[in-house]
């Protein structure tokens, strides 16, 4: 009986279009929140997502509806990211529904990674409940962009809701069509329990806290679970909802989304993706679990202090719990000492876990550039993965070196398609096609170096087309490249955080440019620096940092106490990030500097 009352979805969009406020109107309009506790963007409950305006981990929230047909619906609302690199996040979520609202921006259109997002949930059987938001804008063009779902997505939008999550227009509409057109679970309350783990977070009391779809079966406090990839038992402790607060329940049954805590103490323990079973009755075959993500980008991180080393591990295994696509391995760099090596889907996804790091965590860190990993056939043969630019052979010992490429789809307006193609060519991409999908937006297709894209890719296609570019892309394979290594060399010592793969044809160009901008970023001592740039024994660009003159320091002894004060303060923060690297005291910067070309 309560499973035909139950719906589950998810909301899909593109960043941006305004999912986050979506859901703050359908908690209001379902009371779920009373308008005094309601805080923008509720569900977006790390500091970070509120800041930054962008969802990133999973949250699901059950609320209820008094629909038209009289009767009362629950409704488990799963969030999901909209950013390309938390696409796998967004197959977790939509594993846990049976539908899923597409939100588009009336006046953006459909973009590059709403596509991609959508397609995973057609490719999942979800019923697709489209919305046309942000109809109160003066450049909003709801019917264009009807016509757009229909031609570019290839789904039927002569229903799509037209909503103005700002105002609170179509709310009702949404919460209707999904009533009427996303179907109810159908799982086997009497089977043995089968759930879905699609996320989990580490609590200092309640230990970890797996959020869960039950598929099939019924869950209560006091039952003894094993989770079936890991073959490991507990005893359920308590199960519940987030109503968004967590609300106790006395057991959860099939189609419901919920919590559940056991006393899990060891959080190598779960997985997400795992399946929850009884132990005394276990269901016979686990759920399909989530495809692996596989790590694109890695970087150096390093705690300031070494003597850190141990918190920042106990930080990243903390984080990996609801984030299985982070990797890391220890690593050590004769610059930084011993940090880790880390792997993440994209550059933001970088961003993300280097500022929980030190936000979450209070860790202070050195990161290095990041890069992508390479496949270098050595003359013997034998393939090695580098991942790490110092640790590239000499090249005498290389016979080539693979680089991954993806197939990049850009979607643009008519008008820039010439400017995304100078920049793709630019960027070392190879033209694959294009589409016209309607009368005025492009996709443009190439093949890229993966690292071309990391490297200032993204501001310059968003700079070169006034922002109307979307970007999408996927791993398509190793191509060999002309690559080498250039090492930078401070005060004739290679500092080996600092070195990084580029092609020759650019080689000469970066190594100026780099040298160039750590003379800008590392300060003067009171001995002259040289910076140089090398390919192997070879140095292709050098300049020097002067030794800074005595006026200059005695000035920091301003007798302003205030003004003292002050000075004092930036240095100390200054200090916090910066390293010393031989006897030269090197900024966070410096080791970013290879990323930007300016
Ligand atoms: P992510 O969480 O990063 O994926 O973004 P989002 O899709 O959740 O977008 P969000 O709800 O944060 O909205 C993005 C911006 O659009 C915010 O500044 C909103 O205030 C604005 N916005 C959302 N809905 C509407 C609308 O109906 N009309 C107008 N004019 N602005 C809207």
């Amino acid at each position: 009986e309560r499973q035909r009352r139950i719906r589950n979805f998810s909301i899909v969009a593109h960043i941006d279009h305004g999912k986050s406020t979506l859901a703050d109107r359908i908690l209001e309009l379902t009371d779920t929140v009373s308008k005094r506790e309601m805080q923008d963007q509720l569900l977006d409950s790390m500091d970070l997502e509120r800041e930054r305006g962008i969802t990133i981990k999973l949250n699901a929230v059950e609320l209820h509806y008094h629909a038209d047909d009289g009767e009362t619906y629950i409704f488990h609302l799963i969030d999901t990211p909209g950013h390309v690199d938390f696409s796998y996040e967004v197959s977790r979520s939509l594993a846990a529904c049976e539908g899923a609202v597409l939100v588009v921006d009336a006046a953006q259109g459909v973009e590059a990674q709403t596509l991609a997002n959508v397609y995973l949930a057609i490719d999942d059987d979800l019923e697709i409940v489209p919305v046309i938001n942000k109809i109160d804008l003066p450049s909003a063009q709801p019917e264009v962009v009807r016509q757009q779902i229909e031609d570019v997505i290839g789904i039927d939008a002569s229903g799509a809701v037209l909503a103005s999550a700002k105002q609170g227009i179509g709310i009702k509409e949404i919460l209707e069509k999904i009533v009427h057109q996303v179907p109810a679970p159908t799982g086997d309350l009497t089977a043995p329990l089968k759930a879905l783990i699609f996320d989990s977070i580490y609590d200092d009391y309640r230990g970890v806290v797996l959020s869960i779809r039950v598929v099939d079966g019924t869950v209560k406090p006091g039952d003894r679970i094993k989770l079936m990839n890991g073959q490991t038992e507990y005893e359920v402790t308590e199960v519940g909802v987030n109503s968004p607060k967590p609300l106790k329940r006395d057991l959860l049954m099939a189609g419901d989304v919920g919590y559940l805590t056991a006393s899990i103490k060891d959080i190598q323990d779960t997985r997400v993706g795992d399946t929850v079973t009884l132990a005394a009755n276990p269901a016979d075959k686990a759920l399909v679990g989530y495809r692996v993500m596989n790590p694109m980008v890695y970087s150096g991180l390093y705690p300031t202090d070494n003597a850190k080393y141990n918190d920042l591990r106990e930080a990243l295994e903390k984080l990996k719990l609801n984030d299985a696509a982070l990797e890391f391995e220890p690593e050590t760099s004769q610059a930084l000492g011993f940090g880790f090596r880390c792997g993440f889907l994209g550059l933001l996804h970088m961003d993300v876990v280097q500022e929980r790091l030190e936000r979450e965590f209070n860790m202070d860190l050195i990161t290095t550039a990041p890069t992508v990993t390479y496949d270098v056939e050595l003359t013997d043969g034998k393939h090695i993965k580098v991942s790490n630019p110092s640790e590239l052979p000499e090249s005498s010992q290389i016979k080539q070196i693979n680089e991954p490429f993806v197939k990049a789809t850009i979607m643009v307006p008519n008008d820039y398609v010439g400017a995304v193609m100078e920049l793709c060519q630019r960027k070392r991409g190879q033209f694959v096609t294009m589409n016209y999908l309607d009368d005025y937006r492009v996709d443009v297709i190439y093949q890229m170096p993966l690292a071309e894209i990391i490297f200032d890719f993204f501001d310059r296609l968003k700079s070169s087309t006034r922002g109307y570019a979307s970007l999408d892309y996927e791993v398509s394979g190793q191509q060999p490249s002309d690559l080498v290594k250039i090492d930078i060399l401070l005060n004739t010592k290679k500092i080996d955080a600092l070195s990084f793969i580029t092609h020759r044809q650019t080689a000469q160009q970066r190594g100026r440019e780099i040298t160039n901008k750590l003379k800008k970023i590392i300060p003067r001592q009171n001995f002259e620096i040289p910076i140089q740039a090398a390919i192997g024994a070879k140095i292709i660009a050098r300049t020097n940092i002067k030794a800074y003159r005595k006026d200059v320091t005695s000035r920091i002894h301003t007798g302003d106490p205030d003004r003292r004060a002050k000075l004092l303060e930036k240095q100390k923060r200054g200090k916090k990030r910066m390293k010393s690297v031989g006897n030269v005291v090197v900024p966070q910067e410096a080791f970013m500097a290879i990323l930007k070309t300016d």
